[in-house]
C-alpha cells in the first residue's frame, strides 16, 4: 500500500521540550486512530531532534525528518549537520529545497541535486520541494518552472532508485505561510504535470508520491487530500498547534 504522508515542518520553532510536547499531543490524541494508509512525518529544529525521534518512537506510522543537510558526510562545514547526523537522531527523512532555503537562503539547483542523490547514498527518504513564485505564475510558466526544477533536481540520480525513497512536494511559494491555497484545478494541473515529468525522468510515474503545501489547514486538508495524484500534505503554520495538526492527519 502506497502510504500517504502527512508532514509537519516545524521551520524555526519551538524549543526541544515544546517539540516533543507537540509531537506527544498529536501521537496521543489521534491513538488508534491513525488510518493505516497515512503516516505521520515530524520536521523538528535540529536541537529537538533526538528527543522528538526518542518520543515517537516505536509508535507505528510515525517518522522523523530533518529540515535540511549539506551533502557530505562530515568535514569542515561550520553550521551544518549532515545526513549521517541526521540518521543518528533518528530521522528517516530529510527535506531538500525547500521554498525558504530556495529563496531566503539562495540554493540553487545544482546543489540541491548533489543533496538528493548524498541523501538518498545516505538511506534517508529524500522530499524535493519544488514551486513556482507569483511572477512565475503569472506569466504563465509553472509548467517550465516545475519542469525545469525537477530535472536538475534529480538529474544526478539513478533511474532504478526506491519510488519509495523519493518523495516531491509541490509548494507554490505564493501558498506557502500567505493563507492563500492553491485552487483544486492548479493542484491538479501541476501535480498531473508532475506525474507526467516523473514517468519521462525515472519512468516511476504511477508510485512516487507526490505531496502537496501551501496553507494547507484543517477545513481545507480533506478536499486536497482527496484530489487525484495528491499523495499527502506538508504543512507549516497549521502544523504547529497539535490540535490543529491532528485533524490535518484525521482529515
Ligand atoms: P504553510 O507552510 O503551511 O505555513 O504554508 C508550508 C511549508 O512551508 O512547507
Amino acid at each position: 500500500m502506497i502510504k500517504k504522508i502527512m508532514a509537519a515542518n516545524w521551520k524555526m520553532h519551538k524549543t526541544w521540550d515544546e517539540a516533543v510536547q507537540t509531537a506527544r499531543e498529536v501521537v496521543v490524541g489521534i491513538g488508534e486512530d491513525l488510518p493505516p494508509d497515512r503516516e505521520v512525518v515530524f520536521f523538528p529544529s535540529g536541537t529537538a531532534l533526538k528527543a522528538v525521534g526518542e518520543s515517537i518512537n516505536g509508535q507505528n506510522g510515525y517518522f522523523l525528518g530533518g529540515q535540511n543537510f549539506y551533502p557530505a558526510a562530515q568535514g569542515a562545514y561550520t553550521g551544518e549537520i549532515s545526513p549521517l547526523q541526521l540518521a543518528d537522531a533518528g530521522c528517516a527523512y530529510a527535506l531538500v529545497g525547500h521554498s525558504e532555503r530556495r529563496h531566503v537562503l539562495g540554493e540553487k539547483d545544482d546543489f540541491l541535486a548533489e543533496k538528493v542523490i548524498f541523501g538518498l547514498s545516505s538511506n534517508l527518504k529524500i522530499i524535493l520541494c519544488i514551486g513556482e513564485t507569483i511572477d512565475q505564475r503569472r506569466q504563465d510558466r509553472v509548467e517550465g518552472v516545475l519542469a525545469a526544477q525537477l530535472q536538475k533536481g534529480l538529474e544526478k540520480i539513478d533511474q532504478n532508485v526506491s519510488a519509495h525513497d523519493l518523495v516531491i512536494a509541490y509548494e507554490p511559494v505564493w501558498a506557502i505561510g500567505t493563507g492563500e491555497t492553491a485552487t483544486e484545478d492548479d493542484i491538479l494541473q501541476a501535480h498531473g504535470f508532475i506525474r507526467k515529468m516523473l514517468k519521462d525522468l525515472l519512468n516511476q510515474g504511477q508510485e512516487i508520491r507526490v505531496l502537496y503545501g501551501g496553507s494547507v489547514k484543517p477545513d481545507n486538508c480533506a478536499r486536497i487530500i482527496a484530489l487525484d495524484n495528491v499523495d499527502g500534505v506538508l504543512v507549516g503554520g497549521a502544523s504547529l498547534k497539535a490540535d490543529s495538526f491532528s485533524r490535518i492527519v484525521l482529515a
